[in-house]
């Protein structure tokens, strides 16, 4: 199989036989983690990581990714430059992005909502630069998708499943319970995460619960598309409003805020309209009583937590919670889709 050159923008649109190839990389690079075999696959090379929006994870593990690689993860953020946008002149996407694909292996890209005037401009730009770079395009959370996130996320369930840290068995998620809830709190966040998990989860044939309060549905296209890996996969997706009974018998607990599909007024994220309606609708925290109701679940979240509001601090640092198992896989997951879409492999 040869994924070099591929761009990675959501995971829907990589094949089951590809993204299984990728997390197998990632877990043998995890086992493995400075082995010579991997330590010279980006040698000489710069990616370039170019930031709309802050970061902790993703910055800092595509940096230790690039590194571990033997290149080097060069840093940018839209204030270095001069670029064209609703409101300003300057640089086009067709410039930067050919300029840009001169100059390193890979290009990725972080842009979320607030730096965007509707719901999927940030996903449109990315595709514009793919478009333009004949370089791969490495999406780094954008305003429909995170894929290294859900990469990250089923690589850290399959090793709670299976044999433990870079020892999966992605056949025993097969059937499991995944439930995500919507988290109370005032962060209003973007829906990436969150469609991703979804995305990964029902590709990957677990059965899939969202609970959430009326008013906060997703992205249309990502449900249909849930539907269909779990009809794919003969399992079961269903939708609930109570905070409640999407815990009963449930494998995988993932809670996580997220903000209205009416987040958008004239051209602008109402971020303070967001929190306001969000604190409206407390209750919704995953709690060790509401953990108690599941199958033994694991607990899971792409971090930063908000603690307290969307999950207690006993669940989040609990015996059962998988959060920096995951937070830990994004490099694994990173150094295997830079190596298989731009190292020499
Ligand atoms: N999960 C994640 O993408 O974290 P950062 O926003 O810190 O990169």
């Amino acid at each position: 199989m040869d994924l070099y050159g591929r761009d990675f923008i959501v995971t829907q649109e990589w094949a089951l036989d590809e993204l299984q190839t990728l997390l197998d990389l990632a877990a043998r690079m995890k086992r493995d983690r400075f082995s010579p075999r991997w330590t010279d696959l980006l040698a000489h090379r710069t990616f370039l990581m170019f930031f709309y929006n802050p970061s902790v994870r993703t910055r800092l593990s595509f940096e230790a990714a690039a590194t571990e690689l033997g290149g080097h993860a060069q840093f940018m953020t839209p204030s270095a430059g001069r670029f064209k946008t609703q409101k300003q002149a300057g640089e086009t996407i067709e410039d930067a992005a050919r300029v840009m694909a001169r100059y390193c292996c890979g290009i990725g890209i972080r842009i979320l909502e607030d730096k965007v005037p509707y719901y999927g401009a940030g996903n449109e730009m990315l595709r514009e630069y793919a478009h333009w770079a004949d370089v791969p395009i490495i999406n780094m959370a954008d305003d429909r998708f995170h894929p290294c996130q859900g990469m990250a996320d089923l690589l850290g369930w399959a090793e709670w499943y299976g044999e433990g840290p870079g020892r999966p068995n992605y056949a025993n998620l097969r059937g499991k319970n995944f439930l995500l809830t919507w988290g109370s709190g005032a962060l209003a966040r973007s829906w990436c995460s969150v469609q991703e998990a979804l995305l990964v989860a029902s590709r990957f044939g677990l059965n899939v619960t969202i609970a959430r309060p009326e008013g906060y549905d997703l992205d249309g296209e990502v449900y249909d598309w849930t539907r269909q890996n779990c009809a794919a996969n003969g399992t079961s997706f269903r939708i609930v409003d109570d905070p409640e009974s999407g815990y009963d018998g449930a494998h995988v607990v993932y809670s996580r805020n997220w903000v209205t599909a009416a987040a958008y007024q004239d051209g602008l994220f109402q971020k303070q309209a967001e929190i306001e309606k969000a604190l409206a609708i407390p209750g919704w925290t995953t709690t060790a009583a509401r953990m108690a109701r599941t199958d033994h679940a694991i607990f899971t979240h792409p971090m930063p937590v908000d603690r307290g509001t969307e999950v207690s601090d006993e669940v989040a640092s609990g015996p059962r919670s998988a959060i920096y198992d995951v937070a830990e896989n994004r490099l694994h997951v990173q150094k295997a889709v830079m190596a298989l879409t731009m190292g020499n492999l």
